[in-house]
């Protein structure tokens, strides 16, 4: 039933869909509604909220009462998102009609084909790229200025460290440089926290030259974490490491959402690190960029080697392979 094939006819509708393995009656067509599709305040921030304060979900097990976190809300929204890069041939749409909501205190990954339009809509949610149309907002406000109020952390593929700082002089770059919450003696004293968080206290000292590729990728993380953004955005942070570390950074990261109660957008390419991470799932398809489906992720957490274990979690691994698949084969055609 669940890993049945997905009718190629509903990823031709340009609404995006949720998916549901416990649903007594699957079938896309009865969840097709843009309403319940996790936009605004909507269904898919009331799920986690549910799943919060019924004891199985993030907010409870990782905060003890998860009191005080308005887990109803979508801290990050993006509405009506187009995007459309200027070319000789006249212009790209690389992005049509995206909305997302993200709940406060989330785990969220976008995945999908290589030129799907990931980073850019990264970008837009971070307010590093402004859309040509829509708009997107972190707690209400336009994401440019939750960007320049450094309310909003971002990781990339690639670390760019500056080479001649040792790791936590990297770490603690952007308090220096006007953090929200002052650089000087508190912006060194959080990069050596954050350091400490990502399991690199023994590296502080070190020039980016004696560390190893996973080792930058957790001092870029440390240096979006000195800021204590609210929220983290990421886009594929290890996917230029080896499996073993990736996997290993893959726990840091969920132990370091758990400890610090952050809002996170991991942009991946990994299906079964987006099942294993996520609370909710959007998957994008391409040509041009769209979101297909968001599929809320409802296994228990903390997750952990047992989650894997959990037959639902092939499901859903199953169900987000055949969507990519018959979403890439749609782009090429
Ligand atoms: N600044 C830009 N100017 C023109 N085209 C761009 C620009 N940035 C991205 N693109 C194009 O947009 C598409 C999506 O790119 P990107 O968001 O990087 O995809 P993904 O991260 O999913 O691989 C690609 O076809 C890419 O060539
Ligand atoms: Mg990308």
């Amino acid at each position: 039933m669940i890993g049945k094939a997905v009718d190629p006819a509903h990823l031709q509708a340009q609404d995006a869909r949720r998916w549901d393995p416990l649903s007594p009656a699957p079938g896309f067509a009865a969840r097709a509604d843009r309403s319940s599709a996790g936009l605004g305040p909507a269904p898919s921030a009331s799920g986690v909220a549910a799943r919060g304060v019924g004891g199985q979900g993030a907010g409870t097990d990782r905060l003890g009462s998860g009191a005080g976190l308005h887990r109803d809300a979508a801290q990050i929204e993006a509405r009506g998102i187009w995007m459309e890069f200027a070319t000789r041939e006249g212009g790209h749409v690389v992005l049509s009609d995206v909305d997302v909501a993200v709940p406060r205190g989330s785990f969220v990954s976008v995945i999908g084909p290589s030129g799907c339009g990931k980073s850019t809509l990264l970008k837009i949610l971070s307010g590093l790229l402004e859309p040509t149309a829509g708009e997107a907002t972190i707690a209400g406000k336009p994401a440019p200025e939750a960007m320049r109020r450094r309310e909003v952390g971002v990781v990339f593929q690639r670390a760019t460290l500056l080479p001649w700082r040792r790791a936590v002089a990297n770490a603690s770059l952007l308090t220096e440089i006007g953090g929200r919450r002052g650089g000087g003696r508190r912006g060194q004293g959080a990069a050596r926290e954050m350091l400490e968080l990502v399991g690199l206290a023994d590296a502080a000292d070190k020039l980016p030259s004696e560390l190893s590729g996973g080792m930058e990728q957790r001092v870029a993380i440390a240096r979006a974490l000195a800021l204590d953004p609210e929220i983290l955005l990421m886009d594929e942070p290890f996917g230029a490491l080896d499996a073993i570390t990736r996997e290993r950074m893959n726990h840091s990261l969920l132990e370091i959402w758990a400890r610090t109660a952050k809002t996170v957008v991991l942009v991946t390419h990994g299906i079964s690190e987006a099942v294993f991470m996520s609370d909710q799932i959007c998957v994008m398809g391409t040509e041009p960029g769209r979101i297909l489906e968001r599929l809320e992720v409802d296994l228990p957490r903390p997750r952990t080697e047992e989650t894997i274990e959990n037959p639902r979690f092939a499901e859903y691994e199953r169900h987000l392979r055949s969507l990519l698949i018959s979403g890439s084969a749609e782009g090429r055609s």
